[in-house]
């Protein structure tokens, strides 16, 4: 198969993480006779730099070009301190989900079994944890108005969700859930939202259509709780865009570290797939970051948008096959890590490379 994949590796580390899961890719392209061509485009802090905006024209351009995106991290430190600032790495990521009609983000949440003792939780609440989000991407309070009223001293951001919104993404949880276990939990606080009272309405009036899913709904702050205390009570959850971010962060401490937890975010075009971790500044240059996460995110694009299930596999085996043999980068080494097993960002790839060869 020939394939065009756009890298947009971004800001901090997503430079280095995207430099190894590119090899991962050229390497299962040649073991498996497919043909991948690539092209680089600009986002965030860097597009910033070299042309004043966080998502260049040309970048649009190339993504709708492709067909893939295999997307690294935006963000920079100097604007986090800086609420003034108007222009922002942060709106090229949300530019860019909005521009490709990115709607639904899936952020796979599953343990590798050599990383139970890596986890700030307890293996046996873990063990077996198996959790597949669906986080909607183009609408909520992300996305609706936001302003400042009497001189700047009161501000506010409007949620807003319109009924087609919840259908797609619902649609694409169901059917998920159907080729799982068959359970679909629905997050929302409808106790107290009128964006999730609709979120809730929808969903309710789409189950009907599965009578095989079994369905359940959450308010977002009990949701937070059971995730902790019993992350295997849960298959598919349906969430916001606002709740699945913050639940998706919770949750990478059942799969042992951010840097394990890749996403794909799609839509009716080109996928986009991108490692959950951020930028992570303070780390970044130093050749440590974890590129497992951008990795796993391949072996999604792989599996969605190419159909490539084998070659998909192949690579999430390399990855299971180097934590078998005791490897992990820093942030996902405990106290019983040989020292001489804890790699640089390049070493792991290496020892992936290895394994695809
Ligand atoms: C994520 C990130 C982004 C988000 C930021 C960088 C805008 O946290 O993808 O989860 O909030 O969606
Ligand atoms: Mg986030």
């Amino acid at each position: 198969m020939q394939k065009h994949i756009l890298v947009i590796p971004g800001d901090g580390i997503g430079q280095e993480v995207t430099a190894v899961s590119k090899q991962v890719v050229e390497a299962i392209g040649q073991k498996f006779g497919h043909e991948f061509t690539f092209d680089y485009a600009l986002i965030g802090h860097a597009a910033i730099e070299a042309t004043g905006q966080p998502l260049p024209e040309e970048t649009i351009e190339k993504s709708k070009a492709s067909d893939a995106i295999l997307f690294g991290a935006v963000g920079h430190p100097k604007y986090d301190n800086d609420p003034s600032a108007k222009v922002r790495p942060e709106q090229g990521l949300l530019g860019i989900r909005k521009a490709l009609g990115l709607y639904a983000n899936l952020r796979p949440i599953k343990l590798f079994d050599e990383l139970l003792e890596a986890s700030s939780i307890k293996a046996e609440i873990l063990r077996g944890a198996d959790i597949l989000f669906f986080r909607e991407l183009t609408g909520d309070i992300y996305f609706g108005e936001k302003g400042r009223q009497d001189e700047g001293a009161t501000a506010y951001d409007i949620a807003k969700y319109s009924k087609y919104e919840v259908e797609r993404i619902a649609h694409k949880a169901f059917e998920a859930a159907r080729s799982r276990r068959g359970k679909l939990c629905s997050v929302d606080k409808a106790n107290v939202l009128e964006t999730s009272r609709l979120w809730r309405e929808v969903v309710q009036e789409i189950a009907k259509q599965y009578p095989d899913v079994e369905v359940e709904h959450q308010f977002v702050d009990s949701a937070a709780m059971m995730l902790i205390k019993d992350p295997r009570r849960f298959d598919v959850v349906l969430t916001a865009n606002l709740f699945g971010d913050i639940l998706t962060d919770e949750a990478s401490q059942i799969a042992g570290s951010m840097g394990m937890l890749a996403s794909a975010s799609v839509g009716d075009s080109v996928g986009l797939y991108e490692p959950i971790h951020g930028s992570a500044h303070d780390i970044t240059g130093k050749g440590v970051a974890n590129p497992l996460a951008s990795v796993l995110s391949a072996a999604l694009m792989l599996d969605i948008s190419f159909g490539m299930k084998a070659e998909s596999e192949a690579i999430i085996a390399a990855v299971d096959s180097v934590l078998k043999d005791g490897f992990r980068t820093g942030d996902i080494a405990d106290a019983t890590t040989d020292a001489s097993k804890i790699l640089g960002t390049d070493a792991m790839g290496a020892e992936l490379l290895k394994r695809i060869a």
